[in-house]
């Protein structure tokens, strides 16, 4: 297993079999964003009793939260096909116009990373969100000449970690832009005994608690972390996920009791000790860290500054007083 796999946050290539075998198909299995599961449901009613296709929905959240696996249940819970790609893959407006027109009737196409869409390929996307009309240019130079195809009703359901790296035009075009917040442990604990039961696991109350706690308000990350414990109770113990086997896993895996790995303690102690608490600038924080400063906006800072660990201020990121004491430190340098 090469360290990037091994790493707690890693992408979700890394376990995507698994992330299969675990995710929700329909919505009254999925966990937890009651409101928004409220909401969904009703417009799927709405557009199910007039037979019409669903508005376009844009997911948006932190990885892990459930946006890929709620474009599949909405795809599910109107009956149809569902047809997937991404920002980055839609090079060129050719590859996307193949995609529409490949479309039937009702269909849901998912593009995943919607904010990497090149911006020429945003622009065909506008008239066939609007109107399900695709303009083609026929010829080059001076005679070259648009023609209007007519699309397939579809359904464009987006899902972004960056909601403000989309451009009003195309925020504009959905229907409805639900945002997925961080779970809470409660729910987390049940995602934990949802997984535990496909996977045929024996966990405990406090086995699951316990890994909901440190699973970063994460679904996937508590998926993740169940296989982790599971591996240890079966190894070093009787297969039982208790709240033991599940502390002494988790502390084998640098797992800390708030969930924080060593890249989240990395950027934490760098901010503290190298730049005095900050304020310090991103580039410079990844360069102290070695990690790409997207990575660190998009998957590490957002649960930082969830708990209160992180501000973000016009100067930079501060490590505020809660981010000193569990690091064992007062921002005078006293141990605490
Ligand atoms: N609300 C939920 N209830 C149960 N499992 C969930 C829920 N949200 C996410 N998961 C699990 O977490 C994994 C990651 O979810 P995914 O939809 O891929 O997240 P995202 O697309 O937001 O990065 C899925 O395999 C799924 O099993
Ligand atoms: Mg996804």
């Amino acid at each position: 297993m090469s360290v990037e796999d091994d790493r707690l946050l890693a992408p979700d290539e890394a376990d995507h079999d698994f992330d299969a075998a675990l995710r929700p198909k329909w919505l009254g299995e999925f966990v937890g964003q009651d409101r928004v599961k409220e909401q969904l449901a009703l417009l799927i009613q709405g557009a199910r009793e007039r037979e019409e296709p669903l508005d376009h929905l844009l997911f948006s959240g932190p990885p892990g939260l459930g946006k890929t696996t709620l474009a599949g249940i909405v795809a599910n819970e109107m009956g149809v096909g569902m047809r997937q790609t991404s920002g980055p893959a839609l090079e060129r407006t050719a590859d996307l116009a193949a995609i529409l027109t490949n479309l039937e009737d009702g269909n849901v196409l998912f593009i995943d990373e919607i904010h990497r869409m090149p911006r020429a390929v945003e622009e065909v996307l506008y008239p066939a969100l609007e109107d399900y009309k695709l303009d083609v240019v026929i010829g080059k130079g001076p005679s070259a000449r648009t023609i209007r195809l007519d699309l397939p009703r579809y359904t464009l359901v987006g899902a972004t970690t960056r909601l403000g790296l989309i451009t009003l035009p195309l925020r504009e075009r959905f229907g409805f832009t639900p945002r997925l917040d961080y779970y809470d442990e409660g729910e987390l604990a049940m995602v934990v005994r949802r997984s535990a039961g496909i996977l045929e696991v024996e966990v405990d109350g406090e086995g699951a608690e316990e890994i909901a706690r440190r699973s970063r308000g994460t679904p996937r990350i508590a998926n993740r972390l169940l296989r982790r414990v599971r591996d240890y109770a079966q190894v070093r113990s009787d297969g039982r996920v208790t709240l033991e086997a599940a502390a002494d896993a988790l502390a084998l895996f640098e797992v800390d009791e708030r969930g924080l790995d060593r890249l989240d303690l990395a950027i934490l102690s760098a901010l503290v000790e190298r730049f005095d608490g900050g304020p310090v600038g991103l580039s410079t924080l990844s360069a102290a860290v070695g990690e790409e400063t997207g990575t660190i906006e998009e998957v590490y800072e957002p649960y930082l500054l969830q708990i209160g660990f992180l501000q973000r201020t016009p100067r930079g990121r501060v490590a505020t007083e809660a981010a000193y004491r569990h690091l064992g430190t007062a921002p005078d340098g006293r141990l605490v």
